[in-house]
């Protein structure tokens, strides 16, 4: 059998570590796997399919050899050094905002727009922000039924999405609240996150609009190669560890009933539909964390507009929103034989 080479880049951190769960979960077929992160890790040891990896310094990393590297770093650390890596000879998987918006980098969710893969002039090949993830294998049935016109969606986005320290900081501040001391905000969070929402994920931009609320709004119309539709995101960080739910409105450019996409929710890739209220069945974080699909509920036709639907979805950040589809698209590039 075939295998390949891999290098996690970030393999210490809450995305890194969960690429290595799923590669080998879903057996992909590694011949030498490398644990890459920073100098300080350099005595670190983490931990793949039963075994420990020695985690390897990415200054001095050499990637000749590797078949695909995963990178989720951070974005500055892509940009230093996911061009040495596809110089190498590596294909980047890189899951860091650092390349989304380059023409030349494709955009890809492999539930989605799988063929993009190919077109990788750079070797370079970007997996999307979460939120925006989860979201696309939920609205790809709808937009093949009757092509997306808009979307209004509302975020409420854990705060594993911001790492392992983010997480500590949940935690911290959550028994400091409960013992009922003074919680103090940060280093991560500008405001206490335990029991309250931050609506601000990422840095403000000029239109008043956030990144993360950006990277939504742009990356939507890149993977369905459609600039005519039109997003508008809010994006908000609840005290959740794992998951991250989305209040979606859709409007279509053709009529749709909530039937209509349950019937073709029900049986489209990545997507499990949770959809039975009167059972009190409908997607949470509970219920996605540490699962792969992304499940749909609350599907419900929107009296305000005309072929509109409101929608609630929920998914594993760390998983389709990071790491597994990064490890799936390394499986597209295995079919492919590289
Ligand atoms: P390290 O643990 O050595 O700092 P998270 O988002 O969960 O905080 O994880 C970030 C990941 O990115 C970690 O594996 C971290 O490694 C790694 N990382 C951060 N900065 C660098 C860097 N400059 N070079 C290599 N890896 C880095």
């Amino acid at each position: 059998m075939r295998t390949m080479n891999v290098a996690v880049v970030g393999a210490t951190g809450a995305v890194g570590r969960t690429m290595l769960d799923v590669l080998a979960q879903r057996g992909f077929p590694v011949g030498a796997v490398h644990a890459v992160a920073s100098e300080r890790s350099r005595d670190k040891r983490v931990a793949f399919a039963g075994r420990e990896l020695a985690v390897e310094p990415l200054p001095t990393f050499d990637f000749s050899g590797v078949d695909v590297a995963l990178f989720s770093a951070g974005g500055s650390t892509s940009l230093a050094h996911a061009p040495r890596a596809a110089a190498a000879g590596a294909v980047v998987v890189d899951n860091t905002s650092a390349f989304r918006r380059d023409a030349d980098v494709p955009l890809v969710v492999p539930e989605v727009n799988p063929g993009d893969v190919a077109d990788r002039p750079r070797g370079i090949i970007a997996n999307p922000n979460c939120s925006t993830i989860q979201m696309v294998v939920a609205l790809a049935p709808l937009h093949a039924h009757a092509r997306i016109r808009r979307i209004v969606v509302a975020t409420y986005q854990s705060v594993s999405g911001a790492g392992t320290r983010a997480m500590d900081e949940l935690r911290r501040t959550s028994i400091d609240a409960l013992d009922g001391k003074a919680v103090v905000a940060g280093p991560v969070f500008p405001h206490p996150i335990a029991f309250n929402c931050l609506p601000q994920i990422d840095v403000f931009e000029d239109d008043g609009y956030t990144k993360e609320e950006h990277k939504m709004m742009f990356e939507t119309r890149k993977i369905f190669h459609d600039p005519s539709i039109r997003v508008s995101a809010t994006c908000v960080r609840v005290p959740v560890l794992v998951g991250h739910a989305e209040a979606v409105n859709v409007e279509l450019e053709g009529p749709i009933s909530p039937e209509e996409a349950r019937a073709l929710l029900a049986g489209a890739p990545g997507v499990e539909l949770v959809d039975a209220p009167a059972e009190r069945r409908y997607p949470m974080q509970s219920l996605c964390a540490g699962r792969d699909p992304v499940l749909v509920g609350r599907i419900r036709r929107d009296p305000s507009r005309e072929n509109a639907l409101d929608l609630w979805i929920a998914a594993d950040n760390l998983r389709k929103g990071a790491a597994l589809n990064a490890v799936q698209i390394a499986e597209i590039l295995l079919a492919e034989g590289r």
